[in-house]
């Protein structure tokens, strides 16, 4: 399977014209790739990006509310399809730090599931817990919280990425030793959870300071299958050169 690289422009750029001069010169840069690629603009981004987005590029969301209706502010997975959303990203560690609950993730997985969208559950524990040893007991509990009542014929849908806290925007990534324990762990957690075929399509990717230097490594090295780019999403030139890895 092709490598999953995912694009987390997070709360960036500031303009439409620089949303628009990024997304197209990746898009350039990305006509020889053999990674499967998906951009998570800003919302309102979405609807302008879709209307020049064009193989092989796909377009994602960083979020979305599990219903629609009585909501404010709030932007539903409905909404987001009719601009060509393919992935959702859910339970970002920065969302979760602004109060977002396991319970509420898992409702937004479901309803992803739910509505043919692909959510990119994001997991990952922070210094402290890896300090003191948790690290394996914190995704286990992410793991368990978010995919309550997940089916086995759905859990195939999901891509999961391993974002330790520590590693993200601080030019630290992850040792890729350290990712791969990570990764084995969630598959071997995974198939505690559910039996059957279905659990091995299910696609581990890594976030946290990825780079055009490192990026082969985490697929090589500790078995990823793909990335989740925050920062180095946002330079054209270093994005396209991670994608030009594969
Ligand atoms: P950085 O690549 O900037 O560390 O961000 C990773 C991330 O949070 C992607 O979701």
């Amino acid at each position: 399977m092709k490598p999953l690289i995912v694009a987390n422009w997070k709360c960036n750029p500031s303009t439409f014209a620089e949303a628009e001069k990024l997304f197209l010169a990746v898009s350039r840069g990305a006509s020889k790739t053999g990674a499967e690629v998906v951009i998570c603009p800003p919302f309102v981004f979405i609807p302008g990006l879709s209307a020049i987005t064009k193989n092989p590029v796909k377009l994602g969301a960083q979020d979305a509310f599990f219903q629609e209706g009585a909501f404010t502010s709030q932007i539903s997975i409905n909404i987001l399809k009719q601009f060509g959303c393919k992935y959702i990203i859910i339970g970002h560690s920065e969302k979760r730090a602004l109060g977002e609950t396991n319970k509420i993730i898992n409702k937004k997985i479901k309803a992803c599931l739910e509505n043919n969208i692909i959510p990119v559950f994001c997991i990952g524990e922070n210094r402290q817990e890896r300090r003191l040893g948790k690290t394996s007991k914190i995704l286990k509990s992410q793991l368990k919280e978010g995919l309550k009542g997940i089916s086995p014929f759905n859990i195939g849908k999901l891509v999961i990425a391993y974002e330790p806290i520590w590693a993200i925007g601080t030019g630290n990534a992850c040792d890729t030793d350290k990712a791969k324990e990570a990764n084995i762990f969630i598959k071997k957690t995974l198939t505690d959870f559910y039996s059957g075929k279905n659990i091995q399509k299910v696609r581990i990717i890594y976030g946290g300071s990825t780079n055009p230097d490192n990026a082969l490594s985490f697929i090589k090295d500790a078995g990823m299958d793909g990335l989740l780019p925050g920062g180095a999403s946002l330079d054209a030139k270093k994005f396209v050169a991670i994608l030009n890895k594969f």
